[in-house]
């Protein structure tokens, strides 16, 4: 083993340095995260200092006391730099960790990878992505959570409290090694404040989804749902024989999730057009080769996008400046745009997820730190003038979808005229809706997702081989109603590698349904039993079949009024810890907004053992029909059709089916 590696491993094991480390200057260059907003009384600040300081001998209070306020002073939070391991983060070998439990070593490796400077938006912070999806709150947790999963054993399980280890507890091998919570509040303490108090206080956190559950990608977890949804979004309105090339998707956001937008309109073959305030986050997209052309003027960009309509041109364009501009200026100019939507972080409108049209980017930041009550306004005006030009596009024929940011919540709650005749429902669908929802979900198709733990990209190339072959033999017996998504995976699974998608480790994403996902983790577990490759990890996003309550988004396509409750992620939750995942979680906030969403995941380790085959197989057949069961006694008509399918290709399964009332009986009841 390599000296480096030695110390590496002797630092996890230490968990907080038995000497003080010396203070560290903050990096000027490392992304840094917004400043959040001063919220606590001079008590509560004492509070969070006092709360901060329990991680550390009091021989060093006095001087972290100070060191700490400062923090809390400068960045709005604690985020204890000095604590900050010196060697490199990113997902090493599973066999680089230092642990008794196999399964915690890959709980170690995900967890670095979500903290890898090259995948993290704001990796000083411990924040993933999202602009607040946070790992951890402070560098004590990471440092603490790390030693635990090095000494654990494969009969306890860690608790760990939005960041915080909370300890090991004797569990049992069936067990998970992890149960993860993030952020989740007493309900009526879920307002946009309360985040920002409590997580201030040092006791709660925004987990997102993938961050706060070590279950992160990088960006092409994203670029396939992109994909599918933009695709998807073009079929709906294309006529049999056209396509889409030529054809413009107007949308917004160049950051963490967003900037996946241009790549997926080129693999849809359209026009992207899409504008992003941050001149930094246009560059590096660009410089990535995630966006093919960089237009800072308004004139210019007209010009190109009449060019390339003119020529029926593949290109994705990012335009510096603000999103409203782009809908008003081609409103006036009368450019058809056959499919919109938005990504900017409006499930954190008020602290830079959004930024107004009329004010620069440095003004809008000055803003967020000094006059937030003004700031707010100008946001809910930007959104009014927003939805306005929409309106005018979608009167002219525009295609525009909510793509799961909250655009339309926010519109709405600024007093935007965004609700369809009904005044309950939008007059735009969500993805969800319209796409992921019927065409995806509803069949258990969702982005399931595996990580070689070797950090070999040959163990990816193979299984990705593997997918593709399992995917193809069960397209061949598959139904007519499930042709098309079995086709688009596996057109997606055999360009992955040359879209060249890997940052950080060895992952690939493939939505697959029920059947797919487990005969696809079985020929893997096998292969990891012949030596053909390492372990793998499995996972998916929340954001799935099952996974997920989430009334403007993942359950927007829940129409019998249950789409407010939260039961279906909870069982979940539960069900897979039972059923040998090797970690779970449950979080309030992703995508969408704290306290507008409840979302769980799991991660599995699969060693090609025997136990790994039993507990995958349980695992993922109920993480997947868990979901389909709800969307069918949803009466969901896709969700009746499959879970219809899997209590045949399962007998004991045994699903509660609703009975269809007639219209007519209910009209003219009252
Ligand atoms: N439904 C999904 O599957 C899905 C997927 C990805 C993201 N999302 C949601 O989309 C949002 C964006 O995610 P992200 O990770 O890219 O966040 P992000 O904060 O990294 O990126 C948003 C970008 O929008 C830019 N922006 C803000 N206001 C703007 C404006 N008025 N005009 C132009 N640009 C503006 C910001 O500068 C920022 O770079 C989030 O709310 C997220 O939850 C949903």
């Amino acid at each position: 083993m390599s000296t480096s590696n030695t110390n590496f491993q002797a630092d996890i094991l230490q968990g907080i340095p038995s000497e003080l480390p010396k203070k560290k200057a903050y990096p000027i260059n490392g992304n840094p995260a917004p400043k959040r907003k001063d919220i606590l009384s001079i008590e509560e600040k004492r509070l969070a200092i006092r709360n901060a300081l329990r991680y550390f001998p009091e021989k060093w209070h006095s001087e972290l006391a100070i060191e700490f306020a400062e923090e809390l002073k400068t960045f709005g939070r604690i985020y204890m730099h000095r604590f900050k391991p010196n060697y490199k983060m990113y997902a090493r070998p599973i066999s680089a960790y230092p642990a008794k439990s196999q399964q915690a070593a890959g709980i170690m490796l995900m967890i670095q990878n979500n903290l890898d400077p090259a995948v993290a938006q704001h990796p000083n912070e411990l924040i993933t992505y999202g602009g607040n999806g946070a790992v951890f709150q402070n560098w004590a947790q990471y440092l603490v959570t790390m030693q635990y999963l090095a000494i654990m054993t494969d009969t306890q399980t860690l608790n760990m409290y939005s960041g915080h280890p909370m300890g090991l507890f004797p569990s049992s091998k069936d067990a998970p090694r992890v149960v993860v919570t993030n952020g989740m509040m007493v309900p009526n303490y879920s307002k946009q404040d309360d985040w920002e108090k409590f997580n201030a206080l040092g006791v709660t956190q925004y987990g997102q989804m993938t961050a706060g559950s070590f279950m992160y990608i990088g960006p092409q977890g994203i670029v396939h749902g992109t994909t599918i949804t933009v695709m998807n979004a073009f079929r709906k309105i294309l006529k049999k024989d056209e396509n889409s090339a030529g054809k413009i998707f107007l949308t917004s956001g160049l950051g963490g999730m967003s900037g996946a937008q241009p790549k997926a309109g080129n693999i849809a073959g359209c026009i992207t057009v899409c504008a992003e305030v941050n001149a930094n986050a246009a560059t590096k997209r660009h410089k990535q080769g995630w966006v093919d052309v960089l237009i800072d003027d308004i004139n210019d960009l007209v010009v190109r996008v009449k060019e390339a309509q003119k020529n029926e041109e593949i290109v994705s364009i990012a335009f510096i400046g603000n999103i409203v501009d782009v809908w008003e200026r081609f409103d006036t100019e009368n450019m058809y745009v056959h499919v919109g939507s938005d990504q900017t972080s409006l499930h954190n409108p008020w602290s830079g997820g959004y930024y107004p049209v009329g004010l620069s980017y440095e003004e809008s930041n000055d803003l967020i730190a000094n006059n937030p009550e003004k700031f707010k306004k100008h946001v809910q005006k930007s959104l009014v003038r927003q939805a306005d030009s929409i309106n005018k596009h979608a009167a002219k024929g525009t295609y525009f979808f909510d793509y799961g940011n909250a655009f339309l919540l926010e519109a709405s709650r600024a007093g935007a005229a965004v609700f369809a005749e009904n005044k309950i429902d939008f007059k735009y669908p969500s993805y969800v809706q319209d796409i992921l929802g019927p065409m995806c979900f509803d069949y258990g198709f969702g982005p399931f997702r595996w990580v070689c733990t070797s950090g070999e990209s040959k163990d990816l190339d193979k299984t990705d081989e593997i997918a593709m072959q399992v995917m193809t033999e069960i397209m061949a017996n598959s139904p007519k109603e499930i042709q098309l998504q079995m086709q688009d995976n596996i057109t997606w699974i055999k360009n992955a590698k040359a879209n060249k998608l890997v940052v950080g480790s060895q992952a690939r994403i493939l939505y697959a349904d029920a059947e797919g996902r487990a005969k696809i983790a079985e020929v893997f577990n096998n292969a990891i039993a012949k030596g053909e490759i390492g372990a793998v990890v499995l996972g998916r996003d929340h954001h799935d079949v099952s996974g997920t309550d989430s009334p403007y988004r993942e359950t927007s396509n829940i129409y019998d009024g249950s789409k407010f409750t939260a039961d279906m992620a909870i069982h979940n939750v539960i069900g897979d810890s039972f059923r040998g995942a090797t970690w779970v979680s449950i979080h309030n906030g992703g995508g969408v907004g704290w306290g507008e969403v409840t979302n769980g995941g799991f991660g599995m380790l699969l060693d090609g053992s025997k136990e790994a085959e039993r507990k995958l197989k349980s695992m993922l057949f109920y993480d997947v029909n868990n979901g389909i069961a709800r969307r069918s006694w949803a009466r969901n008509d896709e969700a009746l059709f499959a879970i219809k399918r899997e209590m045949e290709r399962r007998p004991d399964l045994k699903v509660t089916l609703p009975n269809i009332v007639e219209d007519t009986i209910l009209k003219n009841l009252f």
